[in-house]
């Protein structure tokens, strides 16, 4: 097993260890009584006819409560650990991860860039958003028993925490073309005063907020998405995580994907009382730059004033 270096990897291994024990278990008890009845029942003679048996009520309650019993208690139990993993806890260090044939992309919240290394301080728990701008890959740190896909058009997200400084591997876990195997990096956990110390040495860049505001301006997105009434498009403030009404009736929740979607492909869930006139920005953005924007719109905190007819209010929820 490789190192335990999160503060989930004990808990993954648990379970893991659990599956082990129980696999090996059955499949030992089964292996060993069929050869126990191989020889036990074999066929005597050449007219041996064995007794006709119709069935046994208690047998097929044990061999159908039995399992049950095992699956349902993985069940919940891998459930606890799979929602641990994928819920990060409020105030989680934010980065973004874009995959790309063949290298990691990292940013983090100050602006400072990474390709194949991430640092991050210890004792912290660290969120990271994931997407990618060609294939599926996967960020893959074995040692803190994490693996996300990173998907092309969609956000997905996973966290940790690592208490233990060291440098850990980094993997893509996804068969991703001719140079796949060579798409890996390392995780630095460094002490928190040390990580900041690390931060504030790199190159002087702009935050992805930042960044995002002037690309809202240079990209001429403010010109339609304004405050007043007479905008062409939603105002954005408060819109992240707020549910919104589409012109077929239906709402859908504002979230990372649903804003980046809106930006590539804005005709697709059009905001209801607002006519389809957006232009795309597919191919105009890269998807570092798509990340930005979003993150720029999730900045846009307050209450959320559409300006449409039958805007839903904001309801903010934690992810
Ligand atoms: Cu990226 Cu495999």
């Amino acid at each position: 097993m490789p190192e335990q270096a999160s503060t989930v990897a004990a808990k993954v291994d648990a379970l893991y260890l659990f599956l082990l024990v129980v696999s090996v278990f059955f499949g030992t008890l089964i292996a060993a009584v069929l050869v126990y009845f191989f020889v036990r029942y074999r066929r005597r003679s050449d007219d041996e006819r064995p007794p006709l048996i119709h069935g046994s009520l208690l047998l097929e309650l044990t061999w159908s409560i039995i399992p049950l019993a095992i699956v349902m208690v993985v069940f919940f139990w891998s459930s606890k650990v799979f929602f641990e993993v994928h819920r990060s806890p409020p105030g989680a260090m934010e980065i973004h991860v874009v995959g790309k044939r063949w290298m990691w992309k990292l940013q983090h919240m100050n602006g400072q860039r990474e390709i194949n290394e991430l640092h991050v301080p210890a004792g912290v728990p660290v969120k990271l958003s994931l997407t990618s701008e060609d294939v599926i890959h996967s960020f893959y740190v074995p040692a803190f028993r994490v693996k996300q896909d990173a998907i092309p058009g969609r956000y997905t997200s996973i966290w940790f925490q690592s208490d233990k400084p060291g440098r850990y591997h980094l993997f893509c876990a996804e068969y991703c073309g001719t140079k796949h195997s060579g798409m890996i990096g390392w995780v630095t956990v460094m002490e928190p005063h040390e990580f900041q110390n690390w931060l504030a040495g790199g190159a002087a860049t702009q935050s992805p907020v930042a960044a995002g505001e002037k690309l809202f301006k240079d990209l001429a997105c403010v010109t339609c998405h304004r405050a007043d009434t007479g905008a062409r498009g939603p105002n954005l403030t408060g819109l992240f995580q707020s549910d919104v009404r589409l012109a077929d009736g239906t709402t859908v929740k504002a979230d990372e994907t649903y804003i980046r979607e809106s930006i590539v492909n804005p005709g697709l869930r059009v905001a209801f009382g607002y006519q389809p006139v957006m232009p795309t920005f597919q191919g105009v953005v890269g998807e570092e730059q798509l990340m930005q924007l979003v993150a720029y719109i999730q900045s846009l905190k307050g209450e959320a004033k559409t300006g449409a007819p039958a805007a839903e209010p904001a309801a903010n929820q934690p992810q």
